[in-house]
């Protein structure tokens, strides 16, 4: 098995329920790369959960921690998969960081996909502001055109992850 040195940090975007965690782990491990979450790293650094730094702090807040933590993670830690949290890629600086110090890779789902994963966890907080259905569907709109700018495109549905894998291998590869 051919692991291929990359010279970057692969950067995971798109919505969520996409996959980047699942697929980020799984793609760490082919590649004999370390593995790092931009969402478990945040709240490893507040002390509290994302939930809460919405709730206590607002939005705003919460994205100038994951902006600082993104850019901490692509500039001081060696090479990695990175998965990061949906809102990430849509915040100009941090999008600025991810394309002048990574690779970045859009794992595109469709909306049933996206419902049915996010549906099995409540602990976002975005979805828990109305239907789930509803605001994914919303935020497709608003985030796809963005996220169109990553440098791969993947498409992430139903097949078992391990596929998904290799695609993004494959396209990193091309
Ligand atoms: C968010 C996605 C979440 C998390 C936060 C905001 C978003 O990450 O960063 O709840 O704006 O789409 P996941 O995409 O890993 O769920």
């Amino acid at each position: 098995d051919k692991a291929p040195l990359l010279p970057r940090t692969v950067v995971l975007v798109g919505l969520m329920g996409a996959g980047k965690s699942a697929i980020g782990r799984r793609l760490a491990t082919r590649l004999h790369l370390p593995f790092r979450d931009a969402d478990t790293e945040i709240e490893a650094a507040a002390g509290c959960t994302i939930a809460e730094i919405f709730a206590r702090d607002g939005e705003p807040v919460f994205r100038s921690v994951e902006r600082r933590i993104i850019t901490r993670l692509l500039t001081d830690e060696p090479v990695h998969i990175l998965a990061t949290g949906g809102g990430a890629f849509m915040d100009p600086d941090t999008r600025a960081a991810i394309r002048q110090h990574g690779i970045s890779v859009w794992l595109r789902a469709e909306l049933d996909v996206l419902v049915a994963r996010t549906a099995r966890r409540t602990h976002r907080p975005i979805l828990n502001q109305g239907d789930p259905r509803a605001i994914l569907g919303r935020l497709m709109e608003q985030r796809y055109p963005v996220y169109a700018e990553a440098d791969l495109t993947v498409v992430s549905d139903e097949r078992p992850p391990d596929v998904t894998v290799e695609l993004v291998i494959d396209a990193l590869e091309a």
